[in-house]
C-alpha cells in the first residue's frame, strides 16, 4: 500500500515544507504550518481530467507554433460597468479567469462585488452572487441601498441571482444550473468541501475549494471573482495561498474612517499592475473617482511640512501632498514613521539633509505621510518628502501654488524622473504655478511654470 503523504503548507505565505516547524522559513510566521494531506481526491488537476499532471500520458494536447497558439480561444472582455474596477482589471473580465479581491474587514469588498454583479446583470447577464457570509436578506438590503445611487434603476437587477450558501457542492451545481457569466464567491475562506475532514478556512479547504471552482470556471467560461480577507483570524488561513492558483490579485485598500479607496492589482495575467482604480464610499455604495487629479490635494494650502507632488500611477497622474512634520526627540532613538511613504527612502533622505543641506535632524522625530493613505512608491516624490522635511523642520513653506518633483540621489543632486511632461501638464491643469523640477530636463512645456533645482539644498532656498 502506498505511504499516505502530508506536507506542512504555511496559512500566511503559502509555502510548503516537508517538516513542521514553529516558525515559517520563508515568511516568518509563528505557528502558521498546517499539516495537509496530499491525496488524488483532494486535489482536482486545473488541466481537467485525461492532462498529463492526472495520468501520466498526455493524450490531446500538442506543441503548436506560437502564431498559431490560443486560436480556439477568444478573449473578449466583458466590462463589468463599473469603469474604475474595470480600469484596473485591464478592461474587464476575461471569460474562465479568476480573480481574487483581497482587503481587510469592513473596507467595502461586497460592495464592490455586489456593485459589480449589479451592472453586469443590469446588461442581460446572469451573474451568480455567493454570499458565503450574510443571509440573504441582508444581502437584499445591501443591493437595495446600492440602488439609491444617482445612475442607477430603483430596480433590483433580475438576472443577479443570490445564493447564501458555503457548500461548494451546492455552488458549482448552481452555477452549472444558471450557466452565468460571473460567479462571485463572498467570501472564499467559508467554503467548504463536504468530503474533506478540515474545516473551512484551513489550508486544505482553501486549496482544494479555490481549485474545483478555477476548474470549473474555466470549463464553464465563466469569470470568478472570489473574495478573501486579509487578516487572519483564528484559523483561517490567509489569501496570499490562493495567488498562484488565480489569474489576477487586486487588493482593495484605503482607511475605513476615510472614504477614499484604492484598488490595485498585485497580478494581473491579463494587464498590468500599475492602474489603479479609485472610489469614494457613500451612503448609497461606491462612487467612482473619475477626474482624480487633484483628489488627495484637495486640502492642501501652502505651509511648512506640505508639499505637492505630481505622482504617475498607470494611465493616470494624480497630485498628492505629501506631509511632514518633526518634533524634538531623543538623540539616538529619534522616531521615523513613514505612512503611505517608503521608510527606507525615508531614512535615506534625511541622511542627504543632514550631510548635504546641514540640517540637524539627528534628535528630531520625523513623522510624514501622504494624504489619504494612497502608497506611493516612485522615487519621484523623493524632493518633495524631503522639502516637506526641511519645511518642517525650519517653519518654511513653498511659495503659494508651488509643487515639486524629482529623484534625490545620495550625492543630493536632484535627478531626472520619467514623464515629467505628463506631471506638469496636470499640475498646472489643477492650478499650480510653478513646479520645481530637476536642473537641465528639456520639457515642451510653458517654462514660466518650471523652477530646476539641481540640489536639495538649491530646492530648500525656494522654500520661503
Ligand atoms: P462591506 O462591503 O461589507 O465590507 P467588506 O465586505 O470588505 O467587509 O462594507 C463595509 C462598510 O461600508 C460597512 O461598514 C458599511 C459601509 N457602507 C457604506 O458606507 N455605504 C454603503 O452603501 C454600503 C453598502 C456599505
Ligand atoms: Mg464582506
Amino acid at each position: 500500500m502506498a505511504k499516505r503523504k502530508t506536507q506542512f503548507v504555511c496559512s500566511a505565505c503559502g509555502s510548503a515544507f516537508a517538516k513542521w516547524a514553529g516558525r515559517c522559513p520563508d515568511c516568518g510566521t509563528w505557528d502558521a504550518l498546517e499539516e495537509v494531506r496530499i491525496d488524488a481526491s483532494a486535489s482536482v488537476d486545473p488541466h481537467g481530467p485525461g492532462s498529463l499532471a492526472s495520468d501520466g500520458v498526455g493524450p490531446t494536447v500538442q506543441a503548436v507554433p506560437i502564431a498559431q497558439a490560443g486560436d480556439a480561444e477568444p478573449t473578449t472582455r466583458i466590462a463589468t460597468g463599473v469603469g474604475e474596477f474595470d480600469r484596473v482589471l485591464g478592461g474587464g473580465l476575461v471569460p474562465g479567469s479568476a480573480v481574487l479581491l483581497g482587503g481587510d474587514p469592513g473596507i467595502g469588498k461586497s460592495t464592490l462585488m455586489l456593485q459589480a454583479a449589479g451592472r453586469l446583470a443590469r446588461e442581460g447577464r446572469p451573474v451568480l452572487y455567493v454570499g458565503a457570509e450574510e443571509s440573504a436578506a441582508q444581502i437584499r438590503m445591501r443591493a437595495e441601498r446600492l440602488t439609491q445611487q444617482s445612475n442607477v434603476s430603483r430596480e433590483l437587477p433580475e438576472m443577479l441571482f443570490v445564493l447564501p450558501d458555503t457548500n461548494l457542492a451546492r455552488i458549482v451545481e448552481q452555477a452549472r444550473k444558471l450557466n452565468p457569466v460571473a460567479v462571485v464567491i463572498d467570501s472564499v475562506q467559508m467554503i467548504y468541501k463536504g468530503d474533506l475532514p478540515a474545516a473551512p478556512g484551513s489550508v486544505t479547504q482553501l486549496r482544494t475549494c479555490t481549485l474545483e471552482l478555477v476548474y470549473h470556471a474555466k470549463q464553464a467560461g465563466h469569470a470568478l471573482l472570489l473574495v478573501g480577507h486579509v487578516t487572519k483570524t483564528g484559523n483561517l488561513a490567509g489569501p496570499k495561498l490562493l495567488e498562484h492558483m488565480v489569474d489576477a490579485v487586486l487588493s482593495f485598500e484605503g482607511d475605513r474612517y476615510h472614504a477614499h479607496r484604492v484598488v490595485r492589482a498585485v497580478k494581473n495575467r491579463f494587464g498590468n499592475t500599475l492602474e489603479v482604480g479609485l472610489f469614494d464610499m457613500t451612503g448609497t455604495g461606491l462612487r467612482e473617482v473619475t477626474d482624480a487629479g487633484g483628489l488627495l490635494a484637495q486640502e492642501y494650502r501652502a505651509r511648512p511640512g506640505s508639499v505637492v507632488c505630481p505622482v504617475l500611477s498607470g494611465s493616470r497622474c494624480l497630485l498628492v501632498e505629501i506631509q511632514a512634520l518633526t518634533a524634538t526627540g531623543f538623540l539616538g532613538s529619534a522616531k521615523r514613521k513613514a505612512t503611505g511613504l517608503d521608510s527606507n527612502r525615508l531614512a535615506m533622505l534625511i541622511a542627504v539633509l543632514e550631510k548635504r543641506a546641514e540640517l540637524r535632524l539627528a534628535d528630531q522625530d520625523v513623522f510624514t505621510s501622504s494624504v489619504g493613505g494612497m502608497k506611493i512608491t516612485e522615487p519621484a516624490a523623493d524632493l518633495p518628502l524631503a522639502l516637506a522635511i526641511a519645511g518642517a523642520h525650519l517653519n518654511r513653506s513653498l511659495p503659494e501654488g508651488t509643487a515639486a518633483v524629482g529623484e534625490v540621489g545620495l550625492g543630493g543632486e536632484v535627478r531626472h524622473v520619467q514623464q515629467l511632461e505628463r506631471r506638469l501638464a496636470e499640475a498646472v491643469r489643477l492650478g499650480f504655478k510653478r513646479v520645481l523640477v530637476p536642473k537641465g530636463t528639456k520639457v515642451n512645456a510653458d517654462s514660466a511654470a518650471l523652477v530646476p533645482v539641481g540640489t536639495v539644498d538649491e530646492a530648500i532656498q525656494t522654500l520661503q
